[in-house]
């Protein structure tokens, strides 16, 4: 499907956002293994956490829904069932890593796959771990899906991650709690720790030791009542859209806000973008709060903060949209250190290099980022997502400041992790000289 997005005067009004996707995910799989009925409000409606309840359910879970909550019969750590096909984690890397923890620990035999863009994705890196830990994974061919898992009595680790990733992470901290004593992960630079707060939450010993992250071997996880908090990286499309559009103002209720998760609040900041943050509170270990965005001609002057080093780690799902800020930030942006984006649901330098450019941007591709030379006046084009939802609504984003027309190909993919997010964009604009 082709969404057409034209120039807007400015976004003003409420947007309210999905569940967020990392911890949603999180929640359902840890539900299911608790011994007893557990809910999780504001579940996210993405497909990717579609993908997650759909393979919880072939396991043998019962999961069911009403509107936005879900509610979730725990088989306990032992009584998933061995599916009777392929586990399909569709777009998600998240459902297929952090899952295979959990079946490395099962002692029956399964089969993960996803859809052609996931089953590009390196899958090693986790195949690594869980080798160490005694389990037996094998892959099709060279470390990609589908993963064929024989699970079983597994051996605690310490393991230190080679590469900054939540998702390898998480899949080593749940397979230890199928092992036979502590399993601790290193990780030298931080990434988001949602899952070690559900460990907690849940009730399985976590401790945190410098960069160490160590798990104990659970008996038995207790079923909770949860509500999941907004995703702050659907919001960054917004956030972004009132920073480059004058007039604009935006109200954002209900944000998660998890201190790994929230520097794009402190980098939109220190760019000088006019942000507040209301309300703040925690339930179950997670921050949230309501956030207050308005247009601030200041932030547009300069460039942009670089992105480099942990702080790429920090905001790797929200350079693709502050990509397209930095276009339109009087100095671009430098964003290095970010070869992951190569290898996430596109090779997303390469589209954004690629877009960017094809809508008048000037900017210099680098294996691990990009140099984008700022103050451009982009114009609209054909833009190909490349079936990546970060991309498509990265340039929904563009097209509202670009003359012309901006024709968004394939633009169903936003419902990976937004559902209905060109409704809540087209929600709060106004058209050119409507805020006054
Ligand atoms: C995620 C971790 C990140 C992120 C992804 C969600 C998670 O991936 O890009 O969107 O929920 O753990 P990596 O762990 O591959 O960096």
């Amino acid at each position: 499907m082709i969404r057409r997005v034209t120039r807007a005067a400015c976004v003003r009004g409420t947007v309210v956002l999905p569940g967020d996707k990392s911890i949603s995910h999180r929640y359902a799989m840890l539900a299911a293994l608790a011994g007893g009925r557990s809910e999780i409000r504001h579940y996210a409606s993405s497909m990717d956490c579609r993908s997650t309840l759909g393979c919880l359910r072939a396991l043998g879970v019962e999961a069911s829904e009403t509107g936005e909550a879900v509610t979730i019969d725990g088989r306990g750590l032992r009584g998933l069932r061995a599916p009777l096909r392929a586990l399909d984690a569709g777009n998600s890397g998240t459902t297929m890593r952090l899952l295979s923890g959990i079946l490395a620990g099962q002692a029956f035999e399964s089969v993960v796959t996803g859809d052609g863009s996931l089953r590009r994705r390196p899958m090693g890196r986790i195949i690594d771990p869980l080798r160490l830990m005694g389990a037996d994974v094998r892959s099709e061919e060279r470390g990609l899906p589908p993963l064929r898992i024989r699970g079983g009595r597994l051996s605690g680790v310490r393991y230190s991650l080679p590469v900054a990733s939540a998702q390898v992470k998480s899949c080593v901290l749940f397979a230890g709690l199928f092992a036979d004593g502590p399993t601790a992960v290193e990780e030298t630079v931080p990434t988001r720790d949602h899952t070690e707060i559900a460990l907690e939450a849940f009730g399985a010993p976590t401790r945190r030791r410098g960069a160490w992250i160590e798990v104990d071997p659970a008996p038995a996880l207790r079923p909770l009542s949860l509500e999941v908090p907004g995703d702050l990286s659907g919001a960054a499309f917004f956030i972004v859209a009132a920073a480059m559009l004058p007039g604009s103002e935006i109200w954002i209720p209900g944000v998660g806000l998890n201190r790994r998760r929230r520097e794009l609040l402190d980098y939109l900041l220190g760019a000088g973008l006019d942000l507040a943050v209301e309300h703040e509170s925690e339930v179950a270990g997670e921050a949230r709060g309501d956030l207050r965005v308005s247009y601030c001609e200041a932030a547009l002057e300069g460039p942009l903060p670089p992105i480099r080093g942990a702080r790429a780690a920090a905001l790797i799902d929200e350079i693709p949209v502050l990509s397209v800020l930095g276009s339109a930030a009087g100095g671009g942006v430098e964003i290095g250190d970010a070869r992951e984006l190569r290898i996430k649901e596109s090779d997303r330098i390469a589209a954004l290099v690629r877009n960017l450019r094809a809508m008048g941007a000037e900017v210099d591709e680098k294996p691990d980022g990009m140099a984008i030379a700022g103050g451009s006046r982009l114009h609209g084009a054909d833009i190909a997502t490349e079936g990546d939802h970060r991309i498509a609504m990265a340039f929904a984003v563009a097209g509202l400041t670009a003359g012309g027309e901006t024709c968004i190909h394939d633009a169903e993919c936003a419902d990976v992790s937004f559902p209905r997010f060109f409704d809540a964009l087209a929600a709060i604009t106004r058209p050119a000289r409507g805020c006054d």
